[in-house]
């Protein structure tokens, strides 16, 4: 079996860069995709990041482009994630666009969803996408899961898992993500069958999310 690739989703934590170093060196030697916010990709040199842009550059406040991304060491990207669909209203259109910038970009992009539809919807501009594998993986976040201390029932989400590949090629890996801890974890990758875990609220805790890492890729 391929390791697992377990992702710590760090979203708007911690405040300081003090902090964001204490935890990411206590993680870093595991090898897991660190998506810290923005400001300290640079600092930390961390090898993902939770948003992009749908554009290479220009005249747009704010934002932080692909290649500025792939220039600052980032190999993996968060895209479509729930809490950007929610607050910052991004649509299937503009999530389309991104996982396309990105991935012509270079970037292995990690598509979040909840529903199955929504894959179709998010990847309309890749060419071929039903056959093109390449650096893509798709997060199944159930948005009950998520920061709820809810999982999903490791029975549903192989449900989902299995009608997930369904729909695209067997060697794009899927993900699950949602209340992910150190006792559930094993659960989602052994009996459900998923490739790795998106980890959001556990991965703030260094020694919880080893032991996620731990549970997840070494066999007991
Ligand atoms: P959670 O977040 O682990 O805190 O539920 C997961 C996510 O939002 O990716």
């Amino acid at each position: 079996m391929k390791k697992p690739l377990i992702v710590a989703n760090w979203k708007c934590n911690p405040a300081t860069l003090k902090e964001a170093r204490r935890l990411f060196s206590a993680v870093k030697r595991t090898k897991a995709v660190v998506c810290p916010p923005f400001v300290y990709l640079s600092a930390l040199k961390a090898n993902g990041a939770q948003d992009v842009f749908w554009e290479k550059g220009g005249a747009y406040t704010g934002e932080i482009s692909p290649l500025m991304l792939k220039d600052a060491g980032v190999k993996y990207v968060i895209v479509g994630h729930s809490e950007r669909r929610k607050y910052q209203k991004e649509t299937d259109e503009i999530i389309s666009k991104k996982v396309k910038t990105a991935l012509d970009a270079g970037l292995r992009v990690i598509l979040c969803v909840d529903k199955i539809s929504q894959i179709e919807k998010d990847l309309k501009l890749i060419k071929n996408w039903k056959l093109k594998t390449e650096n893509l993986a798709i997060a199944y976040e159930p948005l009950f899961a998520i920061g709820t201390g809810k999982p999903c029932s490791i029975k549903k989400a192989k449900q989902m898992r299995k009608a997930i590949q369904k729909k695209i090629k067997k060697s794009v890996p899927v993900l699950y993500g949602g209340s992910v801890n150190s006792q559930n974890a094993r659960g989602y990758i052994r009996e459900a069958g998923f490739n790795g875990l998106l980890v959001g609220g556990a991965s703030l805790k260094a020694k919880e999310f080893i032991d996620i890492i731990k549970a997840a890729c070494y066999p007991k």
